[in-house]
């Protein structure tokens, strides 16, 4: 029997090509795993009206820990033009299977590291390397949303004084309202993870990003949290920025910053940018992790227009197993296929596109392959 029981779910467009990319490397380390196929996506929204069928979450409650390729979502007339004519019309609604395995399993918390890798000519800067701690379950993302505003939910916020407003100058199937929900807990416990991986691996600072200056209540509970649990960290320093003004400071002096932390949405914007900065989306990993389970991803989506032609860089898919095998506790095979990773990209021989090379997605997990041997 193999050691690890892994879900396997490429999902859609180039999830299937860099999850090959990660076989071939994973099977190279001989890694001792047994891969079961997990289905998720598009194609299972459209035959059978549920991106993340049943069958998937069944077998997500008995793996070891899951890779997950990429999945396509579209806005909501699309989802609803492409379903299979005998489901339609059933008040089926779709809702992104990833969003929706982070809620279920409660994965909340969502790693993401930004690490400039020696020789990578997509590098902003040689020397940055961001943490991003992003609260994965909560926020404006967890698709409390109303449109048309029912009439009960119109009559409590007249109760507040800044609804009136709306109400005076639309009729409620004008308006759409989603709802930001945060909780004590869920800040609480991404922002001891961040503390925690700071602690464990040297960062001297924390930093929250939010926007407690507008956003008084949730971002508010976000800094005030944060400032709770730093205070258990003598060693580390909290910093606090907007959002906005982070954007801007990660692009002037990214060196100067280590470990960030947010909540969902502003964590989602800023670790695209972060991504950017060392390379883009080819070199983004991820990690979706609770307590009983977690779900490793690149950042990445399912980019169609590069589905299926072996194109991409599948690097973000390795970095990405490489996180899983530190969550296993394989620490030294993780340091090995980062250190193959690492050395592949400085050695510079095998390039995919958005490196400027036209080397497949393949060649270049066989390049890493080949210094794992
Ligand atoms: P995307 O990440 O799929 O692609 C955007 C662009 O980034 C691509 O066109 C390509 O130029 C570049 N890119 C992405 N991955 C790359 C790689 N490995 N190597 C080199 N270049 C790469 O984002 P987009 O176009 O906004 O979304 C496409 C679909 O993916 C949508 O349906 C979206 O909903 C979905 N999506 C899914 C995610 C997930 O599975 N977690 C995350 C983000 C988007
Ligand atoms: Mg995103």
């Amino acid at each position: 029997m193999a050691k690890y029981r892994i879900a396997w779910m490429p999902g859609d467009g180039i999830g299937n090509d860099v999850m090959e990319a990660a076989r071939l490397v994973l099977d190279s380390m001989q890694f001792d795993a047994e891969y079961l196929h997990g289905d998720i996506g598009w194609e299972f929204w459209c035959k059978e009206g549920d991106a993340l069928p049943r069958r998937t979450i069944d077998l997500l409650g008995d793996v070891d820990a899951a890779l997950f390729g990429a999945i396509t979502s579209k806005p909501k007339e699309e989802a609803h033009a492409e379903l299979a004519s005998e489901l339609r019309d059933k008040g089926l609604t779709y809702q992104s299977p990833i969003v929706r395995l982070r809620q279920t399993f409660d994965l909340a918390t969502n790693l993401r590291p930004c690490k400039a890798y020696p020789g990578n000519p997509l590098n902003y800067r040689e020397d940055i390397d961001l943490v991003v701690f992003r609260e994965n379950t909560e926020d404006l993302y967890v698709g409390v949303e109303y449109h048309p505003v029912p009439e009960s939910l119109s009559e409590e916020l007249t109760k507040h004084p800044r609804w009136a407003r709306f109400i005076e100058k639309n009729e409620l199937e004008d308006i759409a309202v989603s709802l930001r929900i945060n909780t004590r807990n869920g800040c609480r416990n991404i922002v001891r993870a961040a503390f925690e991986y700071a602690k464990q691996f040297g960062y001297p600072t924390v930093t929250v990003v939010e926007k407690p200056n507008v956003v008084r209540e949730t971002s508010g509970l976000m800094v005030r949290t944060a400032r709770e649990v730093a205070a258990e960290y003598p060693g580390i320093e909290l910093w606090e920025t907007n959002i906005d003004a982070m954007c801007m400071w990660l692009v002037k002096n990214p060196q100067n910053y280590g470990v960030l932390v947010a909540s969902n949405m502003f964590g989602d914007i800023v670790s695209d940018l972060c991504a950017q900065l060392v390379g883009g989306l080819g070199f983004a990993s991820s990690g979706n992790i609770g307590e009983k389970l977690a779900v490793f991803e690149p950042t990445h989506g399912s980019a169609p227009k590069y589905a299926g032609q072996y194109k991409t860089n599948p690097t973000a898919m390795l970095l990405t197993a490489k996180l899983m095998l530190d969550w296993l506790g394989e620490t030294e095979e993780a340091e090995r296929l980062e250190n193959a990773v690492a050395e592949t990209i400085v050695a510079g021989e095998v390039r995919t596109y958005d490196m400027g090379g036209s080397h497949s997605t393949i060649e270049l997990a066989q390049a890493v392959a080949d210094r794992l041997v």
